[in-house]
């Protein structure tokens, strides 16, 4: 984060994200602030490739094409899991292993037998979810936040959605999958790079 980082002083903000999940979920954690909440689709904005190698620079083409594109501010986020004994896959790759149409049963599938293939008996992973909120001008800030904790095979719990099901964050004995949703969201690595966000960009409000 920037020494100095600049406020949003808008009162829209375009999510840039043409996901209604991602939209909604975003919406919930803004709405203690007096931000109008405008999801990319309903703007007819272009939905760019993420081509990053990072998820901050996926996070920034993503935030960067929509604040061009609509002359507002706009934030998008960039997510996945980072498998320590696979030097970090499947990383920027999380939502393309679980192929198309979207399988994560599957792609869980595939993290247990690298995993197996590596011999290691390193289960620790992280999520991560990297903020990049972008102005028409050209600046932007970007936020990091994770959640460590380690996986477990099979899969327990029907809660949450993509990787849950295989993550125990540590402190705890329960996977995100079956943990209730506001336990999750209180931990989780969405949370703390909006706990960030908020505090860099959004305190004035
Ligand atoms: P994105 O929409 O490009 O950020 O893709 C993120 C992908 O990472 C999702 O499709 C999921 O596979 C995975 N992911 C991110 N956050 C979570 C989470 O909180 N739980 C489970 N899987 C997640």
């Amino acid at each position: 984060m920037a020494e100095n980082p600049r406020k949003l002083v808008a009162e829209r903000l375009v999510i840039a994200s043409h996901n209604d999940g991602k939209v909604k979920e975003i919406n919930e954690l803004l709405e203690p602030y007096e931000i109008v909440i405008i999801g990319a689709k309903k703007l007819g904005l272009f939905d760019p490739e993420e081509t990053g190698k990072t998820y901050a620079e996926n996070a920034a083409i993503k935030a960067r094409t929509a604040a061009v594109g609509s002359g507002l501010p706009a934030l998008a986020d960039d997510s996945g899991l980072d498998v320590v004994a696979l030097g970090g896959a499947p990383g920027i790759y999380s939502a393309r292993w679980a192929g198309s149409p979207r399988d994560f049963g599957r792609a869980m599938v595939r993290v247990e037998e690298e995993l197996r293939k590596t011999g290691t008996e390193d289960f620790s992973a992280r999520f991560v979810c990297v903020l990049c909120l972008a102005w028409p001008d050209g600046h932007e800030e970007i936020f990091e936040g994770e959640v460590r904790g380690r996986l477990t095979f099979p899969p327990r719990g029907k809660k949450g959605f993509g990787y849950d099901p295989i993550f125990i964050p540590n402190g705890h004995d329960m996977t995100f999958g079956e943990m209730e949703p506001d336990a999750k969201h209180a931990i989780s690595h969405r949370a703390d790079a909006f706990r960030k966000l908020k505090k860099a960009c959004l305190e004035q409000f």
